[in-house]
């Protein structure tokens, strides 16, 4: 029985043709491309450190089967903001409000702040709370980050 699969699926905008083992995820795929900002935590779906967008929802890539990603597209951090280009919205909010300390989350709460905003334009604290209960951080900025997506959403949707 064939342990692996022919997929095709976009990138951050870039078709790609890809053979991958049934028992790879999403997140360990992506290391494949060099693409490192979603990165494995729990490996269980608790806590959002490898959140990325697929087909503009966010999903945990730690548990989704790489192989599901056939026909899809996916969409990491690295796509919002080139290396010496200035920053997407998202990210220069999280900047401004100093919502990060060591950044292992950050990735993971930029993703879900793109999915978040895209459904709910201008969210309250309650929604953003609830949004992102499935997101931790170590650090413990949660009020930076809740003022980083207000911010963000008045810059895109002023
Ligand atoms: S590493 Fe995926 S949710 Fe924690
Ligand atoms: S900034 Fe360190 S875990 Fe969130």
């Amino acid at each position: 029985m064939s342990t692996s699969t022919s997929i095709q699926f976009t990138l951050n905008g870039k078709a790609m043709s890809v053979e991958v083992e049934h028992h790879i995820h999403v997140v360990e795929l992506l290391n494949r491309f060099q693409l490192k900002g979603a990165r494995e935590s729990c490996g269980q779906g608790l806590c959002g450190a490898c959140t990325v967008l697929v087909d503009d929802l966010a999903v945990s890539g730690c548990l989704m089967p790489a192989f599901m990603l056939h026909g899809k597209s996916v969409e990491t951090v690295e796509n919002l903001s080139a290396i010496n280009e200035p920053l997407h919205p998202i990210q220069e909010a999280f900047v401004d409000q100093g919502a990060f300390q060591c950044g292992f989350c950050t990735p993971g709460f930029v993703m879900m702040t793109k999915h978040l905003l895209a459904l709910n334009p201008h969210p309250s604290d309650e929604e953003i709370r609830d949004f992102f209960a499935g997101n931790l951080c170590r650090c413990g900025t949660y009020p930076e980050i809740i003022a980083a997506v207000k911010q963000a959403a008045e810059k895109l949707h002023p």
